[in-house]
């Protein structure tokens, strides 16, 4: 099997890697790939920009390759998924239709809505001054977005009526383009964040295991928010009866609401939940892909070849399929460069990743360039990932091979994973 993985960070270096490990993929082509890609053995690097859909049609038809897997949202919401399907082509991820659930947070809402799925109360406002009236009426903490896809930045979770106030003015003036002509004002949820992350064939929907990702730079999630400091799954406290509910109370209405709206959709329905105090999780964002840097954790547990559930959604035989996991834990601790994310600089030497790969820990890298030696060329450049038998030892060989890893004014986070170290563990039941 020949399979193309359109995307070029540490979630594709991570896909293209398990896909490798079964024998029946002969060849894993990355678009445009990363340095980790780059040294991959049966992987190649293709340069083709993943929004130039004609050109990777045609790549794809004169390699002969059987399956396109799509990492990131962006040419999901183009469109990437239409174009290639029209062309006979097998494409793991949704179409535009479907990839709304992630490119627009108002149309999200509505859909949960109209399902009954539990969700933030939100209101959309397309104006400026009705967003600044309404809010005035709103509780505090309260939460702006931007509607549309805002490479992870949409998002204020604002303490002050001033803090709203210029989230809702940055937004409409501009900040984030087309896609802040639309903000919803979202009601505060409080409580433990989750990532499920479920693959699903249109038919037929099932969950990974729950994972949790880092989103502020700053160690006790201070800071700016980034698009993923640390990962770790399954997460302790998530019982069995809780996965349960989110089958049935949120997964499940989501692909019947979709299938009500006419979207076959085949591919990863990522729903970020927060399991308020109470114990009952609501959605506070859907995306429609896998997570980054969730997939590395959750592919480093993964015991049944991907390319056999990637192609049982693409070719909807899911509820044939069982997906099988490791025992224990993984953890992944992401090093950025110094001042992610804000400005920083690329193009420092990086050493280190061969002593870091020691039994039980995989480097998958993310913003890394591979020149004369590897580089960095990104914020976050690599994601040090570590399995163990308990979830301390994961983060302990996590941090083990982190400590190997040199650049200049490299920076991670040294708390991953102790927010659920630190919760008593949920009782089954
Ligand atoms: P998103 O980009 O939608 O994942 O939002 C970024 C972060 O903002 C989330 O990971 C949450 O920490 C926070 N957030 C978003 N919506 C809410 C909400 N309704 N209540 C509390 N926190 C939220
Ligand atoms: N880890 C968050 C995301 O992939 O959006």
């Amino acid at each position: 099997m020949k399979i193309l993985v359109v995307g070029s960070g540490g979630r594709e270096h991570a896909l293209a890697w398990k896909l490798l490990q079964s024998a029946a993929v002969h060849q894993v082509y990355c678009l445009p790939g990363n340095g980790g890609t780059a040294s991959l053995a049966h992987c190649q690097n293709v340069p083709i920009a993943d929004q130039d859909f004609d050109a990777i049609g045609h790549f794809v038809q004169t390699q002969g390759i059987d399956l396109v897997v799509v990492g990131p949202e962006l040419p999901l919401a183009m469109g990437i998924t239409d174009t290639l399907q029209a062309q006979g082509i097998r494409v793991f991820g949704p179409t535009q239709a479907g990839a709304q659930l992630e490119a627009s947070k108002t149309w999200a809402k509505d859909l949960m809505t109209e399902a009954g799925i539990p969700t933030a109360r939100a209101q959309a406002f397309t104006d400026a001054a009705a967003a600044q009236t309404y809010l005035q009426t709103q509780r505090l903490p309260v939460v702006i977005k931007a509607d549309g896809l805002a490479a992870g930045k949409g998002v204020t979770v604002a303490p002050s009526l001033e803090t709203a106030h210029q989230a809702i003015e940055e937004a409409f003036a501009g900040k984030f383009g087309i896609a802040g002509q639309q903000v919803l004002i979202e009601e505060f949820l409080m409580g433990q964040e989750v990532s499920v992350l479920a693959l699903t064939d249109g038919l037929t929907i099932k969950p990974l295991l729950p994972a949790q990702d880092h989103k502020p730079i700053g160690e006790g999630d201070t800071g700016a928010n980034t698009g993923g400091m640390g990962a770790y799954a399954p997460v302790p406290w998530v019982s069995t009866a809780l996965m349960s509910r989110i089958q049935s109370e949120i997964l499940e209405p989501t692909l019947q609401a979709l299938q009500r709206a006419q979207i076959d959709y085949r591919g990863v329905i990522y729903a970020g939940l927060i399991i308020t105090p109470t114990g009952d999780p609501q959605v506070i964002e859907f995306n429609c892909r896998f997570g980054d840097p969730e997939t590395q954790v959750l592919l480093a547990l993964l015991d049944s070849p991907l390319e056999d559930l990637l192609w049982a959604c693409v070719n909807q035989h899911l509820a044939q399929t069982s997906v099988r996991w490791k025992p224990g834990f993984a953890a992944g601790v992401v090093i950025a460069a110094g001042g992610y994310p804000g400005p920083y600089q690329t193009g420092h030497p990086i050493t280190g990743i061969d002593q870091a790969e020691v039994q039980g820990v995989t480097v998958f890298h993310a913003g890394t360039r591979q020149e004369e030696q590897l580089v960095t060329s990104g914020g976050r450049v690599l994601a040090v990932t570590g399995r163990g038998e308990t979830l301390p030892l994961a983060l302990k060989q996590a941090y083990r091979g982190i400590a190997a890893i040199q650049f200049q004014d490299c920076y991670c986070r040294q708390d991953i994973g102790q927010r659920s170290l630190n919760l008593v563990p949920v009782e089954e039941g």
